[in-house]
């Protein structure tokens, strides 16, 4: 039997576990697609392709190329630019598209929650006296706080912001989450924090701060995602396999 060709573009766990999931299946091929960002990538469970495509016209070649039946983009929630390369290239393709998002966090009770549309908004809010401030939110993006140098900053990432942010009293922190709400509760108590900056990622893994904020009864400068436009969207990974199981059905039919 011919195995159907799925390619998943990835970089969260929502990837590798929708990977777990489908490796176990003979009638598939799965590929997944990391960019190569991180210096040491976590373990996969099916083969991996690494590195930029060079744009959507780049991405449709591959999909044509490698004969790809069900293109699926699961990347992180705030990875725009390769989204918007997947609807292009399925678009010009004609291989189907499917997007696998986590939900976003709502807000509980205690929340103290200002959220915003962008970077540049979050450093708005951060408002002009000096603040302590916790930049949860990666290294990509660090730098747009350069325009804010007056607070002091205790910086997260996986891997080293480089180059550093142009404010004086910077602390950085390497760390892979999953990150624990007593440690983190500590980790803010530690460094005095008292104001939160996080992207609205949805997830278990970095949802601790968010609840150790409540805790603590401090603010959180919440920068939220753009919203989908994707035809075919998966919240979990239990729908993504559904999905993806109808999609290639139908584009066997097709004969794409
Ligand atoms: N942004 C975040 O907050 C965040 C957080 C956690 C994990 N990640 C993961 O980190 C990766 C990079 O994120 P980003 O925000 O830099 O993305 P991005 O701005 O949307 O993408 C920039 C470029 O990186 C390449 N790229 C991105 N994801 C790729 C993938 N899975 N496979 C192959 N090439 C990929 C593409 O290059 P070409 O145009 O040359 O194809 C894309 O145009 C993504 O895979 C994402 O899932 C991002």
């Amino acid at each position: 039997m011919d195995k159907r060709r799925i390619l998943i573009l990835g970089g969260t766990a929502e990837a590798r576990d929708l990977a777990g999931v489908l490796a176990g299946r003979a009638d598939l091929a799965v590929t997944l697609s990391l960019a190569g960002r991180t210096l040491d990538p976590a373990p996969q469970p099916v083969p991996v392709r690494t590195g930029g495509f060079g744009g959507a016209f780049g991405l449709a070649a591959y999909l044509e190329k490698e004969a790809i039946d069900l293109l699926i983009d699961a990347t992180h929630p705030f990875a725009r630019q390769i989204s918007a390369n997947a609807r292009a290239a399925s678009a010009a393709t004609g291989v189907p598209l499917l997007r696998v998002e986590r939900l976003g966090w709502e807000a509980a009770e205690g929340d103290r929650w200002t959220r915003v549309a962008s970077m540049a908004g979050a450093v708005a809010a951060l408002g002009e006296a000096p603040r302590r401030v916790f930049l949860a939110i990666g290294r990509q993006e660090a730098k747009a706080f350069d325009a804010a140098p007056q607070h002091h900053y205790l910086v997260r990432s996986v891997d080293p912001v480089d180059p550093p942010l142009d404010a004086c009293d910077v602390q950085y922190l390497l760390a892979r989450g999953p990150f624990a709400v007593e440690a983190e509760v500590a980790l803010l108590r530690e460094h005095r924090i008292d104001i939160v900056v996080s992207k609205n990622s949805g997830g278990e893994a970095t949802y601790g701060k968010i609840v150790a904020a409540r805790i603590l009864g401090l603010p959180v400068v919440l920068v939220e995602r753009a919203e989908t436009q994707d035809l075919h969207h998966a919240g979990t990974v239990e729908d993504a396999v559904r999905l993806a199981d109808h999609l290639v059905g139908s584009s066997r039919k097709r004969g794409v």
